[in-house]
């Protein structure tokens, strides 16, 4: 991959790994989706789920059309506020679709909780979240998660989207990153 060795402390989990439970996820999502009217729509959170969106795409048992939204979290980096400013709104209306969003991690859980207030007064016909890996503090969210690839340790993970100052989102499997990459 390029990066010093030393950055990645330990492989959390693998690319096989990863399609393995992508592709048992969207089988299972593929059985709850069959009987909808129209093709379901995914939102993909730019740009940590990119990876997940793209490989859940293709695995999907059903047609599936891909879209995209960027939002960041207002005022400080270290601690999230729950406030959240829309930098790319969807392009089309959602309005009685079937919507997934596509998240590559809950953290906190506070990006999910607006998104999922935001879109859901768009009248979607269902508004559900699937997310590939989900912290601690996550687990116990009110926000109803259909699906969660991996319950992970409380820790800084890179890898398969997940960055660290917009670096590592190109390895193909999720890590721990070194704390002395982001300790400076
Ligand atoms: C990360 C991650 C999730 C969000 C989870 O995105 O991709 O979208 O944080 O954190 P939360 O549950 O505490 O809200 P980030 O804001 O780093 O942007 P990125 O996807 O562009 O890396
Ligand atoms: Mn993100
Ligand atoms: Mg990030």
């Amino acid at each position: 991959h390029g990066y010093p060795d030393t950055d990645i402390e330990q492989i959390l989990i693998t690319q096989e790994q990863i399609a393995e439970r992508t592709a048992e996820m969207a089988q299972r999502i593929g059985e709850r989706y069959s009987d909808t009217p129209e093709d379901l729509i995914l939102i993909g959170v730019l740009k940590g789920a990119v990876m997940f969106m793209t490989d859940l795409s293709r695995a999907l048992p059903i047609p599936n059309q891909m879209e995209f939204m960027a939002i960041s979290s207002y005022g400080s980096s270290t601690s999230s506020s729950g406030v959240v400013r829309i930098l790319k709104d969807l392009d089309r209306d959602i309005a009685g679709r079937d919507v997934l969003i596509v998240e590559d991690i809950i953290d906190s859980g506070l990006t999910l909780t607006w998104l999922m207030k935001n879109l859901a007064t768009r009248s979607p016909r269902s508004l559900e979240v699937v997310t590939l890996l989900r912290k601690p503090a996550a687990v116990s969210l009110p926000v109803q998660v259909s699906d969660v690839g991996f319950d992970i340790e409380n820790a800084f993970v890179i890898g398969y989207g997940l960055d660290c100052a917009e670096r590592y989102r190109d390895l193909p499997f999720v890590a721990r990153l070194n704390p002395e990459v982001y300790s400076g």
